[in-house]
């Protein structure tokens, strides 16, 4: 196992109703003046931001809104929310919404105290001051509630790309499930994927001997396959959704990362098909994920049989692990499908012609060097022969 030092000091407040004491957790963490930031209009329409707004107005704190967040956020209304912060000289930030929401907060966050543009943070830069932000979340997929992770698409390029910084985990995390069963199942499902994505980009390792985040890892995957199909057969399902919702949090809040390398290929592949064609990241990875596992299976295969075994509960082939690997894929693929997600090219909406543009951006975009991916670094032809993979 690798050094390292994890500090994760999100507040969660998780459960049923939990939503009507945010503005209490405001005042805990200083906030007097709140920047409410939302989507696109689900918060409305389910209620949810006017007993928000009352928990505020409950504790006397004042607030101005901006909602229209869309996914895969875009910078131009961060560009936005950062005027307005100064303008109102707002002291805190809170994302009621899904991980786009978060994100785009994470970004005015970042913004507001900068002199420069906010974009140099999403060019290798380090966010190391920023308004403090609070988050309710409504969706369980992106993890970031509880990581120092931000993913914007600047809109002159489309370039989707990730910012980090201690200084954007979140002071306070509101998870009420129940909020949660208003969304459409696919959005659950992209949600589950997603998940299922974080901890698979964790597993995918070259650091030896790290049975105990390995074990994490497992859990959590195990977790999903069970809760998975609960919650998309029945949308009501208050536990599944409390399990689903809390393993969210901890397969990306990196507690289940720590010592060991990461790999973070399928993500980088995946965010030039969510950049082009606007598709759901969920729905873009279980495209992406059986076709990045598939070409870089030979790397190690032992690994992939270790989780085929462990997690999709395949018989071990002493003789040919590779046989082994290769099912625990498809047993991948096969789930993913059967939740719902696309399965090619062509579900998600994405073209061949395309597929050296989007290997090209992906390996040379902003600030790349060649290679993506931390378990087996890939360069451009790599990354075309893996998009190639998923016609
Ligand atoms: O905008 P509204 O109207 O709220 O509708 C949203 C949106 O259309 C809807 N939705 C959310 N909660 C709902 C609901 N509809 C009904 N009822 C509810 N309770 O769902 C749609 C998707 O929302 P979005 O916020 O985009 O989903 P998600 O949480 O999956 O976030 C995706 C974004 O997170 C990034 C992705 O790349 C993508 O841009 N990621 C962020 C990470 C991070 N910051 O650490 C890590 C991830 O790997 C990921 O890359
Ligand atoms: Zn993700």
């Amino acid at each position: 196992m690798d050094n390292f030092t994890f500090y994760a000091p999100t507040y969660f407040a998780f459960g049923k109703d939990t939503e009507n004491e945010t503005g209490k957790y405001v005042k805990r963490f200083g906030g007097t003046k709140v920047l409410i930031h939302y989507g696109g209009g689900s918060v409305v329409r389910s209620g949810l931001l006017d007993r928000v707004k009352a928990s505020l107005e409950a504790e006397q704190i004042g607030y101005v809104e901006l909602g229209g967040v869309k996914p895969n956020p875009r910078s131009g209304l961060v560009y936005e929310g950062i005027d307005l912060c100064r303008k109102e000289g707002v002291d805190f930030i809170l994302a009621v919404g899904g991980g786009s929401t978060i994100d785009s907060a994470k970004a005015i966050a970042a913004g507001v105290p900068y002199d420069g543009d906010f974009w140099d943070f999403y060019q290798g830069g380090i966010v190391n001051e920023a308004v403090p932000i609070g988050t309710v979340i409504t969706i369980s997929a992106a993890g970031s509630e509880g990581s120092a992770d931000s993913v914007i698409t600047k809109e002159d390029g489309m370039y989707k790309r990730a910012t980090t910084g201690e200084a954007l985990r979140p002071k306070f995390t509101i998870m009420n499930p129940a909020l949660t069963q208003t969304l459409p199942a696919y959005q659950t499902a992209c949600g589950i994927t997603d998940i299922i994505a974080h901890l698979y980009e964790r597993y995918l390792t070259n650091t030896k001997e790290v049975e105990c985040t390995d074990r994490m890892i497992e859990a959590l995957l195990l977790t999903m396959v069970h809760e998975g199909p609960r919650v998309i057969e029945d949308p009501d399902n208050y536990d599944a959704r409390a399990n689903i919702m809390w393993a969210g949090m901890m397969a990306h809040n990196n507690s289940c990362g720590v010592g060991r390398s990461q790999d973070w290929t399928s993500h980088g592949i995946e965010h030039e098909l969510s950049a082009l064609y606007d598709c759901a990241h969920g729905a873009g990875l279980a495209v992406v994920m059986p076709a990045v596992f598939t070409y870089n299976l030979k790397h190690d295969v032992m690994r992939f049989a270790k989780i085929a075994v462990r997690v999709w509960g395949c018989q071990m082939d002493f003789e040919h692990p590779e046989r082994t690997a290769k099912e625990g894929i498809e047993a991948l693929r096969s789930f993913l499908i059967s939740i719902g997600m696309p399965k090619n090219f062509a579900e998600l909406g994405a073209r061949e012609e395309d597929i050296e543009r989007l290997a090209h951006t992906c390996c040379y975009g902003d600030v790349e060097n060649g290679t993506i991916g931390g378990f087996v670094p890939l360069n451009q032809e790599d990354v075309e022969n893996i998009y190639r993979l998923m016609l």
